[in-house]
C-alpha cells in the first residue's frame, strides 16, 4: 500500500472541530498512489486509520464523513454494522477480533501566510503494532 512522504500535511486541526472523524483521500504523482485514510480526534489527540473494513476491505462510510456510531464512542462500518475502538480493534460485528490498519500521525504546529500559528495534521507512516500485518 502507497503511502505519502512523512510528514505530507493531511489537513488542519481545526478540520476536525465539527466532525470529529473524517476521511480524506491522498494521492501521489502516479495513478496508482492513492490511500483513503481517516482521523478521529478526540480529547487532545488525533489517531489515523487505513479506511478500509477488514470485513469486505470497503471503505466504512457511504455518507460523507459519517464515521462515528450514535453514541460518538466508536467507528462504524455502514456495510455491515462492524464497530471499532480507538486502537482500531473490531469489537462487534462481522470481523469481530480484526482491526484497522493504524497510522501514524503528529500534530505540529505551523506559521499560516498571515503570521498566526495553526495547528496541523501530518503524516508519519505506518504505524507498527504487535500483530499487524504488513500494508502490502
Ligand atoms: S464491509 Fe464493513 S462490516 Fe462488512
Amino acid at each position: 500500500m502507497w503511502l505519502p512522504a512523512r510528514g505530507t500535511l493531511i489537513c488542519p486541526l481545526s478540520a476536525l472541530d465539527e466532525k470529529p472523524a473524517r476521511s480524506f483521500i491522498l494521492r501521489g504523482d502516479q495513478e496508482t498512489q492513492e490511500i483513503d485514510l481517516i482521523l478521529w480526534r478526540a480529547d487532545d489527540s488525533v489517531l489515523a486509520y487505513v479506511n478500509q473494513c477488514p470485513h469486505l476491505h470497503l471503505p466504512l462510510e457511504t455518507m460523507p464523513d459519517r464515521l462515528l456510531n450514535r453514541a460518538q464512542t466508536a467507528l462504524l462500518c455502514s456495510a455491515h454494522g462492524a464497530q471499532f475502538d480507538r486502537t482500531g480493534h473490531c469489537f462487534v460485528g462481522p470481523c469481530a477480533g480484526d482491526r484497522l490498519k493504524r497510522l501514524d500521525v503528529a500534530i505540529v504546529e505551523a506559521t499560516n501566510a498571515a503570521g498566526h500559528v495553526v495547528k496541523n495534521i501530518v503524516l508519519n507512516g505506518r504505524l507498527e503494532l504487535a500483530g499487524d500485518e504488513p500494508l502490502g
